[in-house]
């Protein structure tokens, strides 16, 4: 080799070797980078900026707001705030850029520099809180970020149970932490109303306490524990908590919830009602028939006394006004509403009826009179029932359709969707070792998931959705650990929803920056749920195999331990190294080996039987959003968990489970078991008989066993169960099993004569 060749050979090496460096350090920057919501335009350069070396941070044409949080910043990093004229001295510099939009902020790190612009303080206050999660040792890199949605909110139901000021702070603070713009703040309802008005202040006298409060889901019942003794916010408490937030860069909407859920403000002043009482604030949660009336023009003067303080309480642009869950019984027999759906020449047009569109007159009348004091209104998806006028926006809680509708009609939406956005929902399956929760499931990995719009969304009604919303609704939440619980870090994976471009998402890279994100909360002093860092298993049936396939993950490279007798795993358990075979009946735990300690275990039961892989036709199709519709869930050797919203769950709507099974050649069998669920504030409820035929040829049938069950009462427990009958023993090739639904929701219900749910995991033959 010549010399010359030689030399190329070392250059050539040497750049390689840079290159390679280059490569493997820019990666480990970017995966060291733990920022949530991360920001939509970032990219690594080489090197880091050492923060700790920063003795002045300087400002230049920054004033107010903004600049008190820079300062407080850098009073956090150890440095002095300069304000100067010229950025060219500084190493650490904050700029005005006013060509930049408000919430867009952009960041440029280099080993000697960390340059920070914005135009307005939520701008900064985004930079700040992206240059806060970097640490001290920023890797270099250019960020110019912006928002997805311009409506970032969380809500907060402090009626039901009530936080008090520090925690409402506290709850802002993690708010602006993940860059949110809006707190929902829900300070009236039928369990008691929170927020002092001057000129009736028997509100908050009488009306901020319950007697008691009824024992979970028992309405009936009654702890005899007053709740709600200065429960309440004073005007100035009120001032306090909006100038708050609104250094945090958030505004706060307020719900004055009407015309119903409003039993505290009857029980202070009976004479608002239909029948004047008396009325007491209810101990026990739901739907009150009792609402405003809507006949008597006092009603509408007390409305507009509460709303002129509301409105000069809270300088941002919208007044929430429910609208949602309004019975209409006292309505249709009160005299006065009764005269004004005639003087108003109201009618049932097979729509809606007249009394729907009496509850339109009263949300358009206060939206009229919010308009005069330069607000605008938001109602819940209810106000679509009826005429609701265009310039309300509206917040869409049952599912996404309302969102959608309102959306096609051209109203402004914000998406809340219950099976995304509502987390007094369970975010585990394990029910039993959580906190009592009114139902659902919404675990972190579906938050995430949510997507607002839909494939086939025309750009129009894409620019009418604002934005995304959590609902945190408190009937079963008391305390402010119960409640950071539910939060955290649920609020990490909305914040990706709302802050994020769709390409900006990514599951994986969340999940591995929540280690950081979990320290950062406990620093901060905040309570979290660990399940991200416990084991989440996806089961899948192999017919062809017959067994179940199960896909064990957890968060990072943590190792997974497993059992399938059904005891704890321990460190010494079986190791997961890949998918499992499971074919025959046992119960796998398994659980993440953390810092030496063992997570709460994943579990799943399996119960394998002579009919599990056959073939199975159902006369109803299955309508569950999760399952398939063919049923085939019902013959997978795989109990459901104990809440519905999982795939393992067929469903139908007043209809039956009326399957045929191809049991082939299968061993003789004398006994037939349904698993299955329920749940009555889902509407979900216990089939009232099952029956079970055979045949030889599929089209001749003869009975063989049948039972029925009494109609579920109101406060039989809620839960997993199973319903089976024994016969004498058959080998007819086809088996039908039968279970009958609740044709509708019982009177005792307060969503009676809906239509009613069954939900049966498995089909079990034995
Ligand atoms: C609601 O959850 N009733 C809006
Ligand atoms: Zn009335």
């Amino acid at each position: 080799m010549s010399i010359f060749a030689v030399i190329c050979y070392k250059s050539a090496m040497k750049i390689l070797l840079s290159v390679l460096i280059l490569v493997i350090f820019s990666s480990c920057a970017q995966r060291e980078v733990s920022i949530v919501p991360y920001p939509n335009n970032i990219s690594f350069k080489s090197g880091v900026y050492d923060v700790s070396k920063s003795e002045e941070v300087c400002v230049v044409n920054i004033d107010g707001t903004a600049l008190k949080n820079i300062s407080s910043f850098a009073e956090d990093i150890g440095a002095d705030i300069k304000i100067s004229d010229s950025p060219s001295k500084c190493d650490f510099v904050f700029l005005h850029n006013s060509s930049l939009p408000d919430e867009d902020y952009l960041i440029d790190v280099t080993r000697s520099c960390v340059r920070v612009e914005a135009s307005m303080p939520r701008g900064f206050n985004y930079a700040i809180q992206t240059l806060r999660q970097m640490g001290t040792k920023i890797p270099c890199c250019h960020i110019e970020d912006s928002p997805r949605f311009s409506y970032r909110g969380l809500h907060l139901d402090e009626a039901r149970h009530f936080f008090g000021k520090d925690e409402v702070k506290k709850y802002l603070d993690i708010m602006a932490y993940h860059k949110l713009n809006t707190l929902h703040w829900h300070l009236t309802d039928d369990q008691g109303w929170r927020i002092e008005i001057k000129k009736y202040p028997e509100l908050t006298r009488l009306g901020s306490i319950r007697k008691g409060t009824c024992i979970k889901r028992n309405y009936n019942t009654n702890d005899n524990v007053p709740y709600g003794e200065g429960m309440w916010y004073t005007q100035d408490d009120i001032k306090e908590i909006v100038e708050y937030a609104a250094m945090k860069g958030i505004d706060i909407i307020p719900e004055i919830d009407l015309p119903g859920h409003m039993l505290a403000a009857l029980a202070a002043y009976p004479h608002l009602g239909c029948f004047g009482g008396p009325y007491h604030v209810w101990h026990r949660w739901g739907v009150s028939e009792d609402v405003l009336c809507a006949g008597n023009e006092h009603v509408y003067d007390f409305l507009e006394d509460v709303l002129t303080e509301v409105c000069g309480l809270f300088p941002g642009k919208y007044i929430h006004i429910g609208g949602d869950e309004c019975p209409k019984t006292s309505w249709k027999s009160c005299p006065k509403c009764q005269a004004k759906i005639k003087e108003l020449g109201l009618k049932d047009d097979g729509d809606h009826d007249a009394e729907h569109y009496l509850q339109s007159y009263v949300m358009n009348r206060v939206e009229s009179f919010l308009k005069t004091k330069g607000k605008n209104v938001i109602g819940w998806d209810e106000i679509l029932d009826g005429s609701p006028s265009k310039s309300a926006t509206v917040m869409s809680w049952r599912g996404e359709a309302g969102g959608l509708k309102a959306a096609e009609l051209g109203h402004d939406v914000i998406m809340t969707p219950n099976s995304y956005c509502y987390w007094d929902y369970y975010q585990s399956t394990d029910v039993d070792s959580e906190p009592f929760a009114i139902g659902g499931y919404v675990p972190i990995d579906l938050v995430y998931s949510y997507e607002p719009y839909t494939d086939d969304m025309h750009e129009q009604e894409r620019n009418r959705i604002l934005g995304v919303q959590a609902n945190i609704w408190t009937e079963y939440i008391a305390t402010p650990e119960h409640l950071e619980y539910m939060l955290l870090p649920r609020l990490a994976a909305l914040s990706e929803v709302q802050w994020c471009k769709p390409e900006s998402k990514d599951w994986r890279r969340f999940l591995g920056s929540m280690d950081e994100v979990c320290d950062a909360y406990v620093k901060m002093g905040y309570n979290y749920a660990e399940h991200i860092f416990g084991v989440r298993g996806l089961v899948e049936p192999d017919v062809e195999k017959g067994c179940a396939r199960v896909v064990l993950e957890t968060q990072g490279d943590t190792p997974i331990r497993y059992t399938v007798d059904g005891t704890d795993p321990h460190i010494g358990s079986l190791k997961y190294n890949g998918p499992l075979e499971i074919s025959s009946t046992c119960i796998l735990k398994a659980s993440a080996v953390r810092k030496g300690v063992l997570t709460r275990p994943y579990v799943q039961i399996f119960s394998f039987h002579k009919a599990v892989g056959k073939n199975i036709t159902l006369k109803h199709p299955s309508e569950s959003e999760f399952a398939s519709d063919g049923g085939k869930e019902l013959l997978d050797g795989i109990r459901g968990p104990a809440i519905h919203k999982s795939k393992e769950w067929c469903s139908w709507k007043s209809k039956s489970l009326d399957a045929v099974i191809d049991m082939e050649d299968s061993e003789p069998y004398s006994r037939v078991e349904i698993g299955y669920i329920s749940n009555k504030p889902s509407q979900i409820f216990n089939p009232v008989n099952l029956s079970v035929y055979i045949s030889e040829d599929g089209e001749n049938w003869a009975e063989v066993a049948s039972v029925s069950a009494s109609a579920e009462g109101e406060f039989d427990s809620d839960g997993l169960k199973s319903m089976s009958v024994s016969f004498r023993q058959e080998n007819a090739r086809y088996i039908r099993v039968k279970a009958d639904c609740l044709p509708i929701v019982p009177e005792w219900h307060h969503y009676q004569g809906r239509q009613a749910w069954l939900y049966i995991d498995e089909v079990i033959v034995e």
